[in-house]
């Protein structure tokens, strides 16, 4: 196994030969998810190995990532579309044209690329994407179409290089795939069963950040309360582990499963001081007999009672969660009960989402489909309930002193800084540069529904 990522090595190597000193481009086009983010942190991280730098800009470079995302519909007509375009620039310039990523595990949008746009040079799945270097590699030499998508789960590589897009917040991966099946959800065909990374290699790569300079550690997987990190090391192992690594300040992990969140993690949470609190429980639905059909396994008294339970055993723990609206026999009745749980839970951030019929999943094929106007009209009543909540949460905030991790200037207005709150609230405010990468406390003065602003005392 470890050969397979030195022999990667090498072809970094021989591409870099190839380009003989010359300065090569690349550009990389993300979608979804942290675990997608991280995966293109990979990809740029081997790309600068063989010798190619960023840009923005697409006339310009040499070889375009694409790194797909096949969780809901409206992902596909933006890939293609994008693809579309690159048919002129590729013309002009010979770019090297490479699809990656969750999409390319589905045979129907792989037969559509082949039909309809044949000039894509490479295109690889979720279990080959540490094989990019040695399929450049070919390109370069020869240019033939390449497809290398496996079906089967991979093995966990470990020792690709990475280049991160952020010098004080990281992501690590300590998991991939799913086992759960959720009804409605594409994931488990595309990125395989899980497979956990060994504890050593997960806390090696969080020391090697904290010795960067890195703050704040996100531990991502599908499931990662569902860790096994070997002879009976257990997610919440992985988390007093973390806890312990100097340099660390904060630490977050998504998306955990409420049928998984199991005592000891809850325990965790309430005596590592670097565990921010707040935790992402995604519901779904707050209905029980929709939650029974999504294949959730647990029901809305179960969902409220574990949120009711980690309040009681962690001091001011928030909740953020992600749910769907318009899932197939969703009744008003079982809505209502989605916005009760939502009224009762009192988020501090909702993820909302349509739902989107996905080719293979057991909810694509059920007959009670609902009606895209219905599901519109659900999507804003929520959206307007959620958005009364955060004014009325924001509020709260406002006279209160929170400690703030500095990240840098604020993109709307470079006068200002930005950071984020331990519960992932934005809060601008106005200081100096030299504070960023550092967390300070700043009292906050007024919110503005999606950010909070703050002052320096
Ligand atoms: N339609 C809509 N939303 C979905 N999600 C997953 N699959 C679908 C789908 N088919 C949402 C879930 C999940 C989040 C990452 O995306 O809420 O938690
Ligand atoms: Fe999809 Fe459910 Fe697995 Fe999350 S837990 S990735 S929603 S199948």
């Amino acid at each position: 196994m470890e050969n397979e990522i030195e022999k990667q090595y090498q072809y970094m190597e021989k591409v870099k030969q190839i380009h003989n000193g010359k300065t090569k481009k690349y550009n990389i086009y993300t979608m979804g998810c942290q675990l997608n983010e991280n995966d293109s942190e990979k990809i740029s991280g081997m790309l600068e190995k063989m010798g190619y730098t960023k840009t923005q800009d697409l006339a310009n470079a040499d070889i375009v990532i694409f790194n797909t995302c096949c969780v809901r519909e409206n992902a596909e007509d933006k890939l293609f579309g994008k693809i579309g375009e690159m048919k002129n620039v590729k013309q002009k310039n010979n770019t090297i044209i490479a699809i990656g990523g969750c999409m390319m595990q589905e045979e129907h949008i792989v037969n559509k690329l082949d039909t309809s746009y044949p000039y894509v040079d490479i295109i690889f799945g979720t279990h080959t994407l540490h094989k990019l270097p040695e399929n450049i590699y070919h390109i370069l030499k020869q240019r033939e179409k390449i497809e290398d998508i496996m079906d089967i789960e991979g093995e966990v590589y470990e020792g690709l290089p990475i280049k991160r897009t952020d010098n004080v917040k990281a992501s690590v991966t300590i998991m991939y795939g799913c086992n759960n099946f959720c009804s409605y959800c594409i994931v488990p065909y595309v990125r395989g069963r899980e497979r956990s990374r060994k504890p050593v290699d997960i806390l090696n790569e969080v020391e090697k950040l904290a010795k960067e300079g890195y703050k704040e550690i996100t531990l991502l997987g599908q499931n990662v309360n569902s860790y096994k990190g070997g002879n009976g090391y257990t997610f919440s192992n992985l988390l007093y582990d973390v806890n312990k690594i100097e340099g660390i300040e904060r630490i977050r992990f998504i998306s955990p499963h409420p049928k998984d969140f199991t005592d000891d993690v809850i325990e965790a949470i309430a005596k590592c001081d670097k565990i921010c609190k707040i935790v992402h429980l995604p519901l779904q639905s707050g209905s029980s007999n929709i939650l029974k059909v999504m294949n959730r396994k647990y029901t809305k008294e179960q969902y409220i009672s574990l949120a009711k339970k980690m309040q009681e055993k962690i001091p001011n723990i928030v909740f953020s969660t992600d749910i769907i609206v318009g899932f197939p026999g969703e009744t008003e009745e079982d809505f209502e009960d989605t916005l009760d749980v939502v009224r009762k839970i009192k988020f501090e951030q909702v993820y909302m989402f349509i739902y989107s019929r996905r080719v293979g999943t057991p909810a694509d094929k059920m007959e009670n489909q609902i009606p895209d106007e219905i599901k519109h009209e659900r999507f804003d009543r929520l959206k307007e309930l959620v958005e009364s909540q955060i004014r009325e949460n924001n509020e709260k905030y406002v006279g209160t002193m929170q400690k703030v991790l500095v990240e840098g200037k604020s993109k709307n207005n470079p006068n200002m800084l930005t950071g984020r709150t331990d519960t992932n609230k934005v809060v601008n405010f106005e200081g100096n540069e030299t504070l960023i990468h550092n967390i300070i406390e700043l009292k906050i003065v007024s919110e503005h529904m999606w950010y909070l602003k703050g002052k320096i005392l």
